[in-house]
């Protein structure tokens, strides 16, 4: 019988596409909000435009609640699988990265599991997401291996295409290439936080926690 490979603490990230969001929709609408606010703010961005951040109990177009109740399905999904509380988008924010722009290694403080969701990607925008290794593995690993496995593996890389969303752990640093397209390349970010559902609410009473209210 071979050896029995268990895989503890992995780095997992969840990939999708979401066919049925309406990107053309979403664009108009950031293309407004970045021509509202021209300054935006500046996060893990070098150049490029970011929104502010909304929360989720903010005013929106219905096109936006839409949209977000798919990602929302989506983060359900993961926590379902990985056998975690339920989380709630608590905020989002939308990105617009032209032509050279770029993320700077970052992760997301105040969320568990965090997200993007690819709205605009121009084929020849060559800029990939990069996800590092947790651990001091990498210090360690030979360098010169036969080939690269998602046990040996020191990076994930993920090429963004539209509709793509990409669902991870918050903590794990990550980082975006320029964007070598004269097009923008379009994105949203979101981060998560425990919901205020029935069924945490049963978790937090059986472990003497008070009932959770929402955004607190
Ligand atoms: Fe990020």
């Amino acid at each position: 019988m071979p050896m029995k490979a268990d895989l503890w603490f992995p780095t997992v990230i969840w990939n999708d596409q979401l066919k049925d969001v309406n990107n053309a929709e979403l664009k108009e609408y950031v293309e407004k909000l970045a021509e509202e606010d021209k300054e935006g703010k500046v996060a893990s961005n070098y150049g490029g435009w970011q929104s502010k951040s909304f929360e989720i109990l903010d005013q929106k177009p219905v096109s936006i609640e839409r949209f977000i109740h798919a990602l929302q399905r989506s983060i359900n999904e993961c926590t379902k699988m990985a056998g975690m509380p339920d989380l709630i988008i608590s905020d989002y924010w939308w990105n617009i990265n032209y032509h050279k722009d770029y993320n700077q290694p970052h992760n997301h403080r105040d969320s568990i599991l965090s997200g993007v969701y690819y709205i605009d990607v121009p084929e020849d925008s060559d800029s990939k997401i990069h996800f590092d290794r947790e651990d001091e593995a990498q210090y360690y690993l030979p360098r010169f291996m036969p080939q690269r496995n998602q046990i040996t593996a020191v990076r994930a890389t993920y090429s963004p295409v539209n509709n793509g969303i990409l669902i991870f752990p918050s903590w794990v640093i990550h980082y975006v290439d320029g964007n070598k397209s004269q097009k923008p390349r379009m994105s949203m970010s979101f981060n998560t936080s425990i919901a205020a559902t029935e069924a945490n609410n049963e978790l937090a009473k059986m472990n003497g926690y008070p009932p959770l209210t929402q955004n607190e």
